[in-house]
């Protein structure tokens, strides 16, 4: 006989319309009080939608059929309401104010305290508890605006469990995560679970989800496909159910064609940010060939991000040393300086730094290629058009048109676009700064087939990247950083994933 499992989340007959897309169609899904329940799926399959409507971001009457948790139904207005009865959601996209400290954003709302006046001290007290209750290493008065995109994470996963949560919703939590990181929130969530919360899991790292799941979902175009104990699936399967299709190879083949130096950085100093407790960059050196796909792999903090940024000329003058290009030495003092000599830097956080949310998906792509898109002084509007649609189908992004607004697009479409406006450019030295977080497996293979292309034809690649695998999948050197200097540079050739860690931690190879 088998155990009889309670259900505590009843999702019924749900449909969602937006304009122009069904995001879900007809879900149906039981999820039983105290398991871990992961959800899979391509870009855009309706997981955040799902999540949204559980959450009370898409109000009761937004949507079509019925929800019931804890044996009643249940018509959400707000995201309040949800919380009231015990609904607790991070979303993919962090929303925390970034001038504020941690202190006032995890208590946002809920602030200790009488008549509208806050208890400082309290706020502080209760904050820091929470923080070790969950080993959670943040300073609880630092700004968020000084705090790494995983540290904000984390806050983000302190402020849903200041509340008490019946079922937390965690859609994507690790995309921007260290290994350590993932591994106190996998704790969290089993420790959660001993105390029976119930848990709603979205992740594209598969891994993660066979490390914690009970039980797996697959929604593909808004439909649910199937759902499985974790034991009668493996990846291979999930992704098959996911992509509708097999795929047996991660990593498409790379013939690498490896020409001149293209670039070559020597002796890069970057002087310390103002406000950020990050190391600086320090006496990095390295040459980046013709045709050559270098990764650059480190841990998180570890100046990765600041040295690709200041290529890029984004801290002006902080900084000394060379670069020289195909030969020559050149000063790239803006972002603006570094399109005209064809670089291009597809950065780590899309949101703040790569897309204007309210803009098209065609406004975003075009808008650093925009020069190449001129006749006669005007936009030539059809070619504008007819390349956003060819970058719109190689990269499969999904959306109705080249004309919907960014902000409409899924998590990992978003990137899409992103990607799509450095590829306009037609750089010379393409910088990728983690190019497939969030996107699915899917679509990571035609990203890397777009890489293996690109570099085929001559462009230079550097590509930032935390996931050991898609480093040792696709690079030809790795740079590996410690603490702001380069810790080595090793070929690509039966190096394994601890040699590299090794080297990120600060140890050396033989
Ligand atoms: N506010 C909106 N307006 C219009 N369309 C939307 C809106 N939100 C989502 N969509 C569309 O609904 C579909 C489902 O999007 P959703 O964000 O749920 O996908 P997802 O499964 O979370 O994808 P990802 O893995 O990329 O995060 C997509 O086609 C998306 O473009
Ligand atoms: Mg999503």
């Amino acid at each position: 006989m088998p155990e009889q499992k309670s259900i505590l989340l009843k999702i019924s007959n749900v449909t969602k319309h937006f304009p122009g897309t069904k995001a879900l169609d007809n879900v149906n899904l039981d999820v039983y009080e105290g398991e871990i329940h992961a959800i899979c799926g391509e870009n855009g399959a309706g997981k955040s939608t799902l999540m949204k409507i559980l959450s009370g971001v898409y109000p009761y009457g937004t949507y079509e059929g019925q929800i019931h948790f804890a044996g009643s139904e249940v018509k959400l207005a707000t995201v309040k309401d949800s919380e009231q009865i015990g609904i607790r959601i991070i979303f993919q996209e962090l929303t925390l104010v970034p001038n504020m400290t941690v202190a006032d954003n995890i208590l946002l709302g809920a602030e200790p305290g009488k008549r509208g006046i806050i208890n400082q001290n309290q706020l502080f007290s209760d904050t820091e508890r929470l923080l070790k209750d969950y080993n959670l290493d943040i300073p609880y008065n630092a700004k968020v605006s000084g705090l790494g995109i995983g540290q904000q994470q984390m806050v983000e996963i302190a402020k849903a469990l200041s509340g008490n949560a019946r079922l937390l919703i965690l859609d994507e939590p690790t995309s921007a995560l260290t290994i350590d990181e993932t591994n106190v929130l996998m704790d969290i969530i089993r420790d959660l679970k001993s105390r029976g919360v119930t848990c709603i899991y979205i992740s594209h790292k598969l891994d993660e989800v066979f490390e914690i799941a009970d039980r797996i979902t697959v929604l593909r175009d808004g439909q649910i496909v199937e759902t499985h104990p974790v034991e009668d699936l493996d990846q291979n399967k999930v992704i098959s159910l996911m992509v509708g299709r097999e795929i047996t190879n991660q990593y498409p083949p790379r013939k690498p064609n490896i020409g001149d130096v293209t670039l070559e950085v020597k002796n890069w100093t970057v002087a310390k940010h103002s406000q950020a407790a990050r190391p600086t960059v320090k006496d990095v050196s390295f040459k980046l060939h013709k045709g050559e796909i270098l990764g650059i792999s480190g841990l998180m903090g570890s100046g990765r991000t600041e040295l690709v940024q200041s290529i890029f000329g984004e801290f002006g003058k902080r900084l000394s040393g060379e670069l020289i290009l195909n030969g020559e030495p050149v000063t790239i003092g803006s972002a603006e300086d570094a399109i005209r000599h064809g670089l291009a830097l597809l950065t780590e956080d899309r949101k703040q730094t790569s897309l204007i949310l309210k803009h098209s998906i065609l406004a975003n792509a075009t808008i650093a290629s925009i020069q190449d898109l001129v006749r006669y002084n005007v936009i030539d509007p059809e070619k504008e058009l007819a390349v956003t649609y060819e970058y719109k189908d190689k990269l499969q992004i999904k959306a109705p048109t080249v004309h919907s607004i960014v902000n409409n697009l899924s998590g990992g479409n978003q990137q899409k676009v992103a990607i799509a406006k450095w590829l306009m450019t037609d750089p010379q030295v393409l910088i990728m700064d983690e190019p497939t977080r969030g996107i699915d497996v899917g679509t990571k293979y035609e990203v890397y087939k777009l890489m293996n292309e690109l570099t085929s034809q001559g462009v230079s690649i550097i590509m930032v990247s935390s996931e050991l695998p898609e480093i040792l999948g696709m690079s030809d050197r790795i740079l590996v950083m410690h603490e702001g200097t380069v810790a080595g540079i090793v070929e690509n050739d039966n190096v394994s994933s601890e040699e590299i860690m090794l080297l990120a931690t600060g140890g050396s190879l033989r």
